[in-house]
C-alpha cells in the first residue's frame, strides 16, 4: 500500500488528479459511511477500498446474514439489489457504485433521488477487477422520483 502510493506520488498528472478528487469530496468528509454487507462475501470490502481512498473517508463495515431485510428495510427496489448495502449521509449506495458517482450525489442531491445501485455485480466495477474484463454497466438512482440512469461506465 505505501509503496504503491509512493510510486503514484512521483508522477504529476496523478498528483493533479488526486487533488482534485479531494477538492470534490471536500463536503462529504465529513459523513459517516455505513457499509452492510454479507460477511462470506469479499468484493465488498475491496468497494470499501476504493470508496475509502476516493472519498478519504472512513467506511465502517457492518457484517449482516440477511442482506435481504437490510435492503428492504432501506427501500432498495428488488431489481437493483446488488451485495452490499451502504449509508451515507441521508443516502443509499447500493452495490459496486464507482466513488465519482457518489462524490456527485452528495455534491448536487438531486430531488427524488433517495440512493443509488449498480446492479448485480458486472466485471470491470470498482471492487470487482477481474484482469482488466469490463462490462459496460449503469448506475441507477432511485427514491420517489422513479429510477433513471445517473452514471454510464463503457
Ligand atoms: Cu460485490
Ligand atoms: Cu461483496
Amino acid at each position: 500500500m505505501i509503496s504503491r502510493k509512493a510510486s503514484v506520488l512521483r508522477r504529476p498528472v496523478a498528483v493533479a488528479a488526486l487533488l482534485v478528487l479531494a477538492a470534490c469530496s471536500n463536503v462529504a468528509q465529513a459523513a459517516t459511511y455505513t457499509m452492510y454487507r454479507d460477511p462470506g462475501c469479499g468484493c465488498c470490502l475491496s468497494w470499501a477500498g476504493h470508496v475509502e481512498e476516493g472519498m478519504e473517508a472512513k467506511v465502517a463495515s457492518v457484517d449482516s446474514n440477511d442482506m435481504a431485510a437490510i435492503k428492504t428495510a432501506r427501500g432498495v427496489p428488488q431489481e437493483l439489489w446488488s451485495c452490499h448495502t451502504m449509508e451515507v449521509d441521508g443516502y443509499i449506495i447500493e452495490g459496486h457504485v464507482p466513488t465519482e458517482a457518489v462524490a456527485k450525489l452528495l455534491r448536487e442531491r438531486p430531488a427524488g433521488v433517495a440512493g443509488l445501485s449498480v446492479p448485480g455485480m458486472p466485471l470491470g466495477s470498482p471492487g470487482m477487477e477481474a484482469g482488466g474484463r469490463n462490462q459496460p454497466y449503469e448506475v441507477i438512482a432511485f427514491g420517489p422520483g422513479g429510477q433513471r440512469v445517473f452514471a454510464s461506465y463503457p
